[in-house]
């Protein structure tokens, strides 16, 4: 079967690389042509592991392709995915001008029967919306059916969730439409994933509520440990036996700098703008975005309580830049808040991560930030260290020699550990000022 899958991002070519896998003929479709360029070579626009391995084995058999000619594209195809981007559009609501100038394009080269499955995540109403666009702009009288197929990929293990997801939502009022995407998703059939089909509507909403429920949980614990800061208890023994309830879960019980990312940052502002549009307000998908912006300003107050108050001229290093390990992502990453508030008092930057470097010196050049080429490197004179993304390559740093490094003047050097990855106790003795959340930091000797 042909296959066009609409945007090269993490979403489009994580599925285009493994519907080829599945045995589909797939052109993947970018309107960014270095993008494509870099595809072409036998690059990829960005890091995720086993991405390399799957686009290269695809494209080599011949099963994977890519393209900026939309028009050849959609004319071969039976089934065109969509995964470009829908970002904030500033005011809390989704940018969907993607979306929608893939629909007017689509509707103008339209040659036979189409399927149309979004697997950008849309607002409720969007896939309805999108269907009429294009059965109003299109220019030959033949049937288009849509199909809402939300991706719950996960950067970093996105390779690995496409291929074994927890479960398969597909949306529509099409039985054509259902069957034949059923069939392409045979393979994910047959390892037992569970398909949930339902209503264009539902499949809607199943992707943010599902993204907001993450997100609380996320915001609930950082509470929970900011308490526990208070009261002298250890959210890590506190999560690790609310996880232990099956009715709760362990997952997604770490607190940490506040959430980022490229998804529930901007899909938690747009939940929570349809509950307000149509009168149904989600009072606490409201306060999840609230918590996590003040858990992002929570580093920078442990970071001035650490330094005396006074950043100017202090020099502060910062492990980790993408969002989350195991990506070079850095959308809406904690570490954007803290570089751009460090540096507007006055401080000096250094900062190292492992593949999000490139990504960040379009934030930030080399000039007003120093980009180190390893940990050390970066401490190297710093009065403060900040470890904001659990990289394994962080968890098991030589601390003396980092101790050894960092300035050690009149006051002892402060690592701020926002991810909780080191022992509280060992790093005092070790003679640091060591601060983490929401566990017990014994006072320095
Ligand atoms: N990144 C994730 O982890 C993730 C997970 C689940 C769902 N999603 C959703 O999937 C969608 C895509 O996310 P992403 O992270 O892959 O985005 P991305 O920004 O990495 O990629 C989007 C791609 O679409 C391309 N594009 C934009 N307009 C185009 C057009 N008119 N024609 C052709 N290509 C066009 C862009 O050039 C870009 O390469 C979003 O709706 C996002 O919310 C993302």
């Amino acid at each position: 079967m042909h296959i066009t899958v609409i945007g090269t991002g993490y979403v489009g070519l994580v599925a285009g690389a493994g519907l080829a896998d599945f045995g589909m003929d797939v052109i993947c479709v970018d309107k960014d042509s270095q993008k494509i360029g870099l595809l072409n070579q036998g690059k990829l626009p960005f890091y995720e592991p086993g991405l390399k391995e799957l686009v290269e084995r695809n494209y080599q058999n011949g099963r994977l392709s890519f393209s900026t000619d939309l028009k050849a594209a959609v004319e071969r195809s039976l089934v065109i995915f969509l995964g470009v981007g829908t970002p904030s559009d500033g005011e809390g609501g989704v940018d969907l001008s993607a979306v929608q100038e893939v629909a007017m394009e689509i509707a103008r080269y339209l040659n036979d029967y189409k399927v149309i499955v979004t697997k950008s995540t849309v607002p409720v109403g969007t896939n309805r919306w999108l269907k009429a666009l294009i059965d109003e702009h299109k220019t030959v009288e033949v049937d288009v059916d849509v199909v809402s197929n939300p991706e719950f990929l996960r950067e970093g293990s996105a390779v690995e969730d496409f291929m074994r997801p927890n479960r398969l939502v597909l949306g529509s009022d099409s039985p054509r439409a259902l069957a034949i995407v059923k069939d392409i998703y045979r393979p994910l059939y047959l390892i037992e994933t569970p398909f949930v089909e339902t209503t264009l509507e539902t499949a809607e909403m199943i992707k943010y509520a599902s993204n907001a429920f993450l997100a609380t949980k996320i915001s609930f614990i950082n509470e929970v440990a900011n308490l526990c800061e208070k009261v002298g208890a250890d959210v890590h023994a506190v999560a690790k036996a609310m996880g232990l309830d099956r009715r709760i879960g362990s997952k997604f019980l770490h607190p940490g700098p506040g959430y980022g990312g490229s998804c529930f940052p901007k899909d938690t502002h747009a939940f929570a703008l349809m509950g307000r549009q149509h009168g149904a307000r989600l009072h606490i998908v409201d306060a999840v975005i609230e918590v996590n912006a003040r858990q992002r300003a929570n580093t920078l107050l442990k970071l001035q309580n650490a330094l005396g108050g006074d950043l100017k001229d202090q020099v502060v290093a910062i492990l980790g830049l993408s969002f989350k390990p195991n990506t070079s992502d850095i959308r809406e990453a904690p570490s954007i808040f803290l570089v751009k508030a460090l540096l507007e008092q006055g401080a000096v930057v250094r900062c190292y991560d492992p593949t999000a470097m490139e990504e960040f010196k379009r934030l930030y050049s080399g000039d007003t930030v120093y980009y180190a080429s390893n940990p050390y490197d970066a401490a190297k004179g710093a009065a403060a260290l900040v470890i904001l993304t659990e990289w394994n390559e962080f968890r098991n740093l030589d601390m003396q020699e980092i101790r050894r490094v960092m300035a050690n003047k009149e006051r002892a050097p402060a690592v701020l550990d926002m991810r909780n990855i080191y022992d509280p106790a060992k790093m005092v003795a070790m003679g640091f000022h060591y601060d983490c959340i929401g566990r017990p930091v014994p006072k320095g000797i």
